[in-house]
């Protein structure tokens, strides 16, 4: 099995920035970070111990063993690609939504997935220990030291391939991304008919609360669940005028959780 005390990070986003931290406090060095701008380098290697920022992907002469990409799923290819390694070395990317074969042109064989199922913001405080950290390696040692190193920032690790990955970054993605904009929406809502959005807190609180206790499709509740057509159309010519796409989604929505429910 390979053993991963020395860690080298690429890439200064919100994923670096808090698994760098991550990674730090479990007792692993984090000997480098990389960024293309030197400044963004230095201030996530100021938060560690002792790191050394970078902006040359020349890592030949590294102690590390291993390289994490934590950079933006359109450029892994490309960084995989132009990364000097040193020898016996393992290189992973942190992405849900892309295969371990991106990485596929990396000068080194033992490549594998470090993939944190959780959203990440520099601006917020987050602990690793709850966070699912999905792995995938092209080897069985490289597995099992990705596995060990894993262990030592979660308390739930799986062994996921790519293409389950690709199902649950489409699933975090509708849970995360999709959820967040519609909180958005009606956010805006509230404030463009000068409402306080805090009136809407409690109910997001218990929607959350309620949908991982009782399970979504019994949690499900609102005028398209009871089909209760008067309030729909009443929503739709005021969303009309307020923003066509708006009354788009809300029909889209709508539709789905009618036919979702029209035998139940
Ligand atoms: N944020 C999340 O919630 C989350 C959760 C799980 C997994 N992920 C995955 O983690 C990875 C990083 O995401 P992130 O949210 O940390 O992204 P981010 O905050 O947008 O940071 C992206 C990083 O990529 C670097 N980068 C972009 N293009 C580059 C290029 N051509 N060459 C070298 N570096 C380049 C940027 O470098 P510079 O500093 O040089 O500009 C920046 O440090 C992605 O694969 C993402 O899918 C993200």
């Amino acid at each position: 099995m390979n053993s991963y005390e020395k860690i080298t990070i690429i890439g200064a986003g919100n994923v670096s920035w808090h698994l760098a931290s991550a990674l730090d406090e479990s007792g692993c060095s984090v000997v480098q970070v990389y960024s293309r701008s030197a400044e963004r380098a230095q201030n996530l290697a100021h938060r560690l111990k002792r790191t050394k920022p970078t902006t040359s992907l020349d890592f030949a002469d590294s102690s590390a063993t291993l390289f994490i990409l934590a950079v933006s799923d359109d450029a892994i290819a490309a960084v995989a690609r132009q990364i000097e390694l040193p020898e016996r070395s393992t290189l992973v990317h942190t992405s849900g939504g892309q295969p371990m074969q991106v990485l596929s042109e990396a000068k080194t064989d033992q490549i594998g997935v470090f993939y944190p199922l959780q959203t990440f913001s520099k601006q917020r405080t987050i602990s690793f220990q709850n966070i699912p950290l999905c792995l995938e390696a092209s080897r069985s040692e490289v597995l099992g030291g990705l596995t060990q190193l894993a262990q030592k920032l979660s308390t739930q690790v799986a062994e996921v391939d790519s293409q389950q990955r690709a199902v649950l970054h489409v699933a975090a993605t509708f849970v995360n991304n999709f959820t967040n904009h519609l909180l958005r929406m009606g956010e805006q809502l509230l404030q463009d008919a000068q409402l306080d959005t805090t009136l809407l807190r409690p109910l997001i609180e218990e929607t959350v609360a309620k949908a991982q206790e009782m399970g979504a499709a019994q949690s499900q509740t609102g005028p398209a669940r009871r089909d209760d057509e008067k309030t729909i159309n009443h929503h739709l010519n005021y969303l009309k005028s307020y923003d066509s796409v708006y009354a788009e989604v809300y029909q889209l929505l709508t539709g789905h959780i009618q036919h979702v429910f029209k035998n139940n």
